[in-house]
């Protein structure tokens, strides 16, 4: 089976910007793909040229099997794409919108109604359906966004930063969306939120200055992290001198941090040498040796970490 996104070698120029640099990647049914990156990276002009709203300079996109550059309409059924922004007509209501959408869409006027009632309560419009859009706050309007991007239950969905601006049980609830339609269509998800790629996304692509310089699944991407596997314990005080020197003579350990200081304990970190796991190898080198250490456990790795290291020049 093809994936129900290809994109290959694709380029955008905006003068003498280059805001895409050679991206390829493809997603398949059933994937959540993240998409992360620094601001201006070239997150939201890979979707645009996806979803046809911009011409690429080189390369191809392709939705479905549909080449956006020349089978554009067809590719178009087939995807809802949430812009950056969510940019809608302030001067219609969301009813008046969706109705609006899904004639664009040529949904008959039966499915029309029950799409359109589906969506709204999913995205929770009721309370607003009859106010001007340019009167809704910005994260019910977003929600509106997201409620014409789902409206025709479409097998791909590009979503550009989708819980921008929401509160905190709205983006929970957005993300639970999102995953619950992950499992029958492919999606891809914008997000400067990192926690979102480990809640939603089966892989994540780092974008910097339009190159792709990461692509793997949250769990590959936290083991990219420098204090993947590192080992956190608090030991007393008096002992913290002689713990260090101990896991320092251990081949496996690259070296041994104080990351904080009470008055009778002090928190240290093990950091292994290779990402490698050595949880059991501290806890039983301070059983030997009589240390009793508190709240012994071994770090994912934290995806702040990952994100600075690829894509900041140290
Ligand atoms: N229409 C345009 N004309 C000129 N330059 C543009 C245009 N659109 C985007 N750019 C430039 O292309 C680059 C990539 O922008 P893009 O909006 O894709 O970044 P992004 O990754 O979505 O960033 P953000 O996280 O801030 O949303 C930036 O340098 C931006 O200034
Ligand atoms: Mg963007």
């Amino acid at each position: 089976m093809s994936p129900l996104i290809e994109v290959q070698s694709l380029r955008k120029h905006f003068g003498s910007v280059v805001a895409v640099d050679d991206i390829s990647f493809a997603v398949d049914r059933g994937e959540v793909l993240g998409f992360l990156g620094p601001n201006g990276a070239g997150k939201s002009t890979t979707m645009k040229i996806i979803t046809g709203y911009l011409p690429a300079t080189d390369g191809r996109a392709a939705v479905c099997g549909h080449d956006i550059a020349l089978q554009p309409i067809e590719a178009k059924r087939t995807m809802g794409y949430l812009p950056e922004g969510a940019p809608l007509y302030g001067d219609m209501t969301p009813t008046g919108f969706l109705d609006f959408i899904g004639r664009a869409r040529r949904m008959p006027r039966a499915e029309r109604k029950r799409r359109i009632a589906e969506v709204v309560e999913r995205m929770e419009l009721g309370e607003v359906l009859h106010r001007r859009i340019e009167t809704l706050s910005k994260g019910f309007r977003r929600r509106v966004g997201l409620a014409q991007a789902i409206l025709h239950d479409p097998d791909v969905l590009i979503l550009d930063e989708p819980t921008d601006g929401l509160d905190p049980n709205q983006k929970h609830q957005v993300r639970e969306l999102i995953k619950s339609m992950g499992d029958r269509k492919a999606i891809i998800i914008s997000t400067h939120i990192l926690e979102e790629v480990d809640a939603v996304c089966d892989r994540a692509i780092i974008i910097d200055h339009g190159k792709v310089v990461s692509d793997g699944t949250p769990a590959q991407l936290h083991a990219r992290s420098p204090e993947h596997n590192a080992v956190m314990m608090r030991v007393p005080a008096g002992d913290a001198a002689r713990t260090t020197q101990l896991l320092m003579g251990l081949p496996e350990v690259d070296r041994v941090e104080e990351r904080a200081r009470a008055q009778s304990s002090v928190l240290l970190m093990a950091v292994p040498k290779n990402g490698q796991f050595i949880g059991d190898l501290v806890a039983f080198t301070l059983r030997e040796n009589n240390i009793a250490a508190a709240d012994l456990h071994a770090e994912a790795g934290k995806l702040d970490d990952v994100f600075r290291k690829l894509t900041t020049i140290a």
